[in-house]
């Protein structure tokens, strides 16, 4: 969109955390996430062996609060929190996707995710889940549920939707 809509920092639960990484375990590849705070997810997603983990992030203080959480965790020069647009960088090798994001971004952001992640890429959406999109499955409940979505079968969704309104 010309203009994203702005999302406010609000950190994700320790059960927010720990569900999402959940719905990532046994993945392997590239993961980041989106809007990266103060690095919480990023720095468990490391640990829990998704490799390399990175997050973007805007703004400078939590860019600063991340990377002390890293060095503090004996993790400097491992994970990395980069101060880019999340809408300007291109998502085409990342493998799995944390999005903490507010409603109005899901709809400009479901776009950006379908034009270029890989087929097996996982989407993992915390407290509001993406509207058209169909989860593979889902963890927790109220302000910690979160929902996992595997790009290949919301791709599947997403065409035969298309096809079905062209009849
Ligand atoms: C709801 S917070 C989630 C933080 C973290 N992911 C967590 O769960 O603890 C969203 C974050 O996205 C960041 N953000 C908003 N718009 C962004 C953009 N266009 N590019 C990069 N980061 C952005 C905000 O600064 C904020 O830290």
């Amino acid at each position: 969109p010309a203009v994203p809509p702005q999302v406010p920092y609000q950190p994700s639960s320790p059960r927010q955390v720990a569900n999402t990484l959940a719905l990532l375990r046994g993945r392997a590849g590239k993961t980041v996430d989106l809007g990266s705070g103060d690095g919480r997810l990023v720095l468990e997603a490391y640990k829990q062996g998704l490799r390399p983990a990175l997050g973007y992030e805007l703004n400078p203080w939590l860019l600063c609060l991340a990377n002390y959480r890293a060095w503090r965790a004996g993790y400097h020069g491992k994970i990395s929190f980069l101060k880019k647009d999340l809408w300007k960088v291109n998502l085409s090798d990342c493998h799995n996707v944390i999005v903490f994001l507010a409603p109005s971004v899901k709809p400009p952001l479901a776009s950006k995710l379908l034009a270029e992640l890989p087929d097996d890429a996982r989407v993992v959406a915390g407290r509001y889940p993406f509207p058209s999109w169909s989860p593979s499955s889902t963890l927790g409940q109220g302000l910690d549920q979160v929902w996992a979505y595997d790009i290949k079968e919301v791709r599947r969704e997403v065409q035969g939707r298309a096809q079905q309104s062209q009849v």
